[in-house]
C-alpha cells in the first residue's frame, strides 16, 4: 500500500495566490493530473497499482451513503456535483436524485466524467436561481484557498439552491500540512467553525457534522479528530 513520492506536476507558486490567479493555478494543476489513469487524478496521484485509491473510494462511498441516509432528504430532484472531477460520485448521486449535473474547473477532468457535465470558471454556476435540491462537494472547497473567492462560491450555492435545500461537503480540517507529491500550497484546511462562519454569511445553518476515515482504513477510536475529513450538511 505504500506509494512513492512524485514530483509536483506544476511548480508550486512562491507565495500563496488569490483570486483569479489562484483559480487559474488550480485549473492548470487539476487539468495536468487528469491524464493519470484510474482514480489517481482525484485521490492519491502516486497510487500506481490503484488498490489504495479503490479502498479510499469505497470507504468514501459508504460514509456518504450513510450520511445522506441520516439526512432523510428523500428522493432528490436535481443534484449539483460541484468540482465533480472524473465523476467518481456520479453513480451514487444518480441513485439519490432524478437529475445529475457535474461542474468542474478543469477540462481534462470533465472529458472523463459521465453524464451532464459543464466547465465553469471556478466561481459562477451556469444554473438558474433556485433550481437545485442539493449541492454536493467532495474535497473541493479546501482547494479554494482564499476566503473572498470561497465567499462567491457559497453565494452561488445559495442562489441556485431551493430555500431549505442542503449543501453536503467533505473537507479536511486541522493544520494544513504538506502532502507527499503535492505542491505545498494547493490546499487550505479550514476548521468547522470557519466553514460555519462562511456559510452563515449566506444564510446557511450547519445541520450535521461528522468525521470520516482519514485514509484507506476505517477510523479507530484512538484517531485524533484533527487532520481528518469531515462531512458537513448545511441547510439554506
Ligand atoms: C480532489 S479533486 C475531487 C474531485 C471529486 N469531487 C471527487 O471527490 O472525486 C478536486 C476537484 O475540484 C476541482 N476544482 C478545484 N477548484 C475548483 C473550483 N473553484 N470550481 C470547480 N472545480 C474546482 C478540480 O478540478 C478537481 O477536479
Amino acid at each position: 500500500m505504500k506509494t512513492g513520492v512524485l514530483p509536483s506536476p506544476e511548480p508550486s507558486p512562491a507565495s500563496p495566490l488569490a483570486g483569479d490567479a489562484a483559480l487559474a493555478w488550480q485549473r492548470d494543476y487539476w487539468h495536468g493530473l487528469s491524464v493519470r489513469p484510474g482514480l489517481r487524478p482525484v485521490i492519491d496521484p502516486a497510487d500506481t497499482n490503484g488498490a489504495k485509491n479503490e479502498r479510499i473510494d469505497a470507504c468514501h462511498e459508504a460514509h456518504v451513503r450513510r450520511f445522506m441516509r441520516r439526512l432523510r432528504l428523500g428522493r432528490l430532484g436535481t443534484v449539483l456535483d460541484f468540482g465533480c472531477g472524473i465523476g467518481r460520485h456520479h453513480d451514487l448521486l444518480t441513485s439519490l436524485a432524478r437529475r445529475y449535473i457535474g461542474v468542474d474547473i478543469a477540462e481534462g477532468m470533465l472529458a472523463r466524467a459521465p453524464g451532464d457535465v459543464r466547465l465553469i470558471d471556478g466561481t459562477h454556476l451556469p444554473l438558474p436561481d433556485h433550481s437545485v435540491d442539493c449541492v454536493f462537494c467532495f474535497w473541493v472547497l479546501q482547494h479554494t484557498v482564499d476566503d473572498a473567492t470561497l465567499d462567491t462560491v457559497i453565494s452561488e450555492f445559495g442562489r441556485c439552491l431551493y430555500a431549505g435545500a442542503t449543501a453536503v461537503l467533505c473537507e479536511r480540517r486541522g493544520p494544513t500540512r504538506g502532502e507527499p507529491g503535492r505542491p505545498a500550497d494547493y490546499i487550505r484546511h479550514r476548521e468547522p467553525a470557519e466553514y460555519r462562519r462562511l456559510f452563515a454569511r449566506h444564510g446557511f445553518r450547519l445541520r450535521r457534522l461528522q468525521p470520516i476515515a482519514t485514509s484507506w482504513r476505517w477510523p479507530r477510536r484512538s484517531d485524533p479528530l484533527t487532520n481528518q475529513d469531515y462531512l458537513y450538511a448545511f441547510t439554506s
